[in-house]
């Protein structure tokens, strides 16, 4: 055998049925497929995706280890993601080398220091959010979680006050929200003469690079710049290592990414804990009490359990950049994608015992092991936001149960719904509230 020979593919098996068949089982349930082909083939399947291809599905903790571990030059970002719709400067569009000097860049803000800067603003906006919560009847609170989690990441992230904070308010949930149905459907980004999804997508993306003109204009003006905590005011003094700055439209892409990536998954999970909690009010009470006495580690467990039993990204993959890609069992040709089903490993009995039981004791203690914990994602591409969004978590949970009684109920667990990036609690988690 020459040494140029490439090995022959060794794929998992699984259905057979017609692609589009496939893809839209998935599209409908995707997590109840995901957990019908794993009783049917085993920690790891092949299913044919509509907008991705021919994707290998793992659920095996060490074959995910080793997925995340894989090199750029292995296996790095696939070519359809949000990407084409977040500019080319997004996380989500670069690979290799200059994913690696924007991770550099963009590392410092999320972490350390700097992070903790943002606790009181964190509590501050909760405080002004549930100020007007009604008490004694059921209202769902992810409506609620989105308005803090926006409003975080603006002024946290974008640095933005007075109008440009209000503009922002009002464009980005709609452009993010468009964003990810063209994302998934590229189809609908033609333009058809001014008209239709895309041409609506491209006129809020103008808007939203207006206001982020203004914002990059004000900061360079800014005395005080060096004293300020956002992640604007970092990026436009930091430097790579040539020496040069992030371009305008990198400043932009990458703001915009960051809320894309960090608002509604960390609202859903918040939502999620509210609905988690009022189901186990043994938990709950414990939490109260340890939250008066000043204490946090039931409520950190908690925070990684509700991610656990319900991961509101359940999936992330990659695409396979070198000839090809030897993972386990299996050997992957170029452009096979390969995903982590993050909600499969998350109730795997053999990494967490009965699985389906939430039990944050899990995670207290002698910190039970997290290797099978995986709802940031890991290797290079892991959530470059995940120590901000815990902090985020933690600091919104702790303000709820310091000023509210949450109610217990006997109702059923709420269903899992998709919103295009993450899946929320159905009924946008039901909560009835007293003020303490
Ligand atoms: C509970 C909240 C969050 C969850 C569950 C979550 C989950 C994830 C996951 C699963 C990935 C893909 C990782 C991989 O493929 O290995 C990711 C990537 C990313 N997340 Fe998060 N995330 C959260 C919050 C945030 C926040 C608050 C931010 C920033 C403000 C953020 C920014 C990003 C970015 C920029 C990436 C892409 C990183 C890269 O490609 O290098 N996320 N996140």
């Amino acid at each position: 055998m020459s040494a140029t020979t490439v090995p022959e593919a060794v794929l998992p098996d699984g259905p057979t049925s017609p692609r589009v068949v496939q893809a839209v089982s998935f599209l409908m349930a995707r997590d109840r497929t995901m957990h019908r082909l794993r009783e049917r083939y085993g920690s790891a399947f092949t299913v044919e995706s509509l907008n991705l291809g021919r994707m290998v599905m793992l659920a095996d903790a060490a074959e995910v280890k080793q997925l995340f571990q894989a090199g750029p030059e292995e296996a790095d970002t696939p070519d359809a993601n949000l990407g084409a719709v977040l500019g080319p400067g997004s996380f989500f569009a670069i690979t290799g080398d200059e994913h690696r000097k924007q991770r550099k860049l963009l590392t410092p803000p999320f972490h350390g220091r700097r992070l903790r800067a943002y606790e009181s603003l964190i509590e501050r906006e909760t405080e002004r959010e549930t100020a007007s919560w009604p008490e004694g009847r059921p209202f769902a609170v992810m409506p609620s979680t989105m308005r803090i989690t926006l409003n975080v990441i603006l002024q946290a992230v974008f640095g933005a006050e007075d109008a440009e904070l209000d503009e922002l308010r009002a464009l980005l949930p709609h452009l993010v929200k468009l964003g990810s149905v063209l994302a998934v459907l590229p189809v609908l980004r033609r333009d058809l003469g001014g008209y239709g999804p895309g041409a609506r997508f491209e006129r809020h993306r103008r808007q939203y690079d207006a206001i982020v003109d203004r914002l990059i204009d004000r900061g360079n003006a800014d005395p005080a710049l060096a004293e300020r905590d956002d992640v604007l005011a970092m990026l436009l003094q930091s430097r790579y290592d040539d020496g040069s700055a992030m371009s305008r439209s990198e400043v932009a892409d990458q703001l915009l990414t960051l809320l894309a990536a960090g608002h509604e998954t960390t609202a859903t999970t918040l939502a999620w804990a509210v609905e988690r909690l009022r189901r186990h009010p043994g938990v709950l009470r414990r939490l109260v009490a340890e939250g008066d006495a000043g204490g946090s580690e039931l409520r950190e467990a908690t925070l990684i359990e509700v991610q656990r039993v319900r991961p509101v990204i359940e999936m992330t993959s990659r695409q396979v950049r070198a000839e090809h890609l030897r993972i386990g069992r299996w050997t992957m040709p170029r452009g096979t994608v390969v995903t982590a089903c993050i909600s499969l490993l998350h109730d795997d009995e053999s990494i967490f015992p009965n699985p389906q039981v939430f039990d944050p004791d899990r995670f207290t203690g002698a910190r039970a092991d997290t290797s099978g914990w995986v709802p940031f994602g890991g290797g290079v591409r892991r959530c470059i936001g995940a120590a901000f969004a815990t902090l985020e978590m933690n600091v919104v949970l702790r303000t709820l149960l310091r000023d509210f009684t949450l109610e217990p109920t006997s109702d059923p667990p709420e269903r899992s719904h998709s919103r295009g990036v993450a899946v929320a609690p159905a009924k946008g988690g039901l909560a009835v509230v007293h003020r303490r």
